[in-house]
């Protein structure tokens, strides 16, 4: 197998750094679309042999070093009793927020293997399909991301109700965190049972938090699903999107490896926490609309910044856009394995 994303995550020897793309599986490939053209996307989600099929899509056409399992963050939420819809061009909708003791009483604790097996069945049959190519990457999202979508009942700018129910009830904000750490833990745990090679926790809206409150209602219930969770050496990735104020503390919790978005200095991260974990990133998602020599540019920039050695696993510093050509993204691959091979080896 091309294993060079699960030793770089270990920060053990690589000959060159790998690459891949969060949102690597999506609408930018037409691949993606022509099937999309034929299923919504919860039915894609839900039914193993398409999720495999567009999960491999990104190794065939782009050639990156690591698949992501399809899904979504918010399929724990709707295993948990929550009435998810997708509605295009708007996004995620919960009919039913959580706002009460009551609704988060009601909300279940699901068990993979029964609520969530189509995701179990995508990982087996992608493995299947994969064969030795690429690893295979599961993932969740953070309790704090996945309860502000749930309280909200929607994306959010402000998170009004989410910040109001923090500040107003927090007992009540951290038994719904709490009940959604054992979810996301026992998820993850199924996922890697099911044949995930590593695994990421998205916390795509740790950022939208003061530092103090950031530590205590999401990097807390990060920290209490990797030290429980049970895994058989299999890396764990936690990317908390804004929170670079906070690095040294997520390398603390002993994930193996820190993602990072495009705001800080990539020497700067390796400075402060390089010595512990290995890094992920963090080329801006709206470089990949510059011309393919610019993004090579880019590129080199942060191998550069990075430096010599391993513990880097090159990522955008978030999902990639829906709109990028095609072309731009293979360009950034082929950059990330052509420009760092000189800084690997003896
Ligand atoms: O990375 C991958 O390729 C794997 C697939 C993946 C999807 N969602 C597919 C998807 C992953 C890892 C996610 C995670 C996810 N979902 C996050 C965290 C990561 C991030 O990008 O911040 C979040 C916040 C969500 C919630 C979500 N799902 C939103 C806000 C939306 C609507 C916005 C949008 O991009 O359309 C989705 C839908 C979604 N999830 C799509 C895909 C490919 C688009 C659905 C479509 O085809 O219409």
């Amino acid at each position: 197998m091309n294993d060079l994303f699960l030793r770089a995550c270990k920060r053990q020897r690589v000959e060159r750094t790998p690459v891949w793309m969060m949102r690597q599986a999506g609408r930018y490939l037409p691949e993606y679309r022509a099937i999309r053209a034929k299923a919504d996307f919860l039915t894609m989600c839900k039914t193993p042999e398409l999720a495999a099929e567009v999960t491999v899509q990104p190794v065939d056409i782009i050639g990156v070093d690591a698949a992501i399992i399809f899904s979504d963050i918010l399929v724990v939420p709707e295993a948990m009793g929550l009435h998810l819809e997708m509605i295009e061009a708007k996004g995620p909708r919960f009919l039913n927020p959580v706002r009460t003791q009551d609704d988060i009483d009601a909300l279940r604790i699901p068990d993979p293997e029964k609520n969530l097996r189509y995701v179990m069945q995508a990982l087996e049959t992608t493995k299947r399909i994969l064969g030795k190519r690429v690893p295979l990457i599961g993932f969740a999202g953070s309790p704090w991301t996945l309860a502000a979508y749930m309280i909200e009942g929607s994306g959010g700018k402000e998170w009004k109700h989410t910040k109001r129910m923090m500040l107003d009830q927090p007992e009540l904000m951290m038994a719904l965190l709490d009940k959604l750490a054992d979810s996301v833990r026992l998820y993850l745990e199924a996922q890697l049972a099911a044949g995930a090679d590593a695994i990421q926790i998205f916390d795509t809206w740790g950022g939208v938090l003061t530092p103090d409150h950031y530590k205590k209602f999401s990097l807390e219930y990060i920290h209490a699903i990797v030290a429980k969770l049970h895994r058989n050496g299999q890396p764990v990735i936690v990317f908390s999107k804004g929170a670079n104020h906070s690095l040294k503390d997520i390398a603390d919790i002993g994930a193996d490896v820190v993602g990072i978005d495009w705001t800080i200095d990539m020497a700067d991260a390796k400075n402060q926490i390089g010595e512990q974990v290995a890094l992920q990133g963090n080329l801006d998602p709206s470089y990949l609309y510059g011309s393919p020599s610019a993004i090579r540019r880019e590129v080199k920039s942060i191998l550069k910044k990075f430096g010599k050695g391993s513990g880097h696993v090159f990522n955008l510093g978030h999902g990639i856009f829906p709109d990028v050509p095609v072309e731009h993204a293979r360009a950034m691959v082929d950059a990330v394995k052509e420009e760092s091979v000189s800084f690997h080896g003896s």
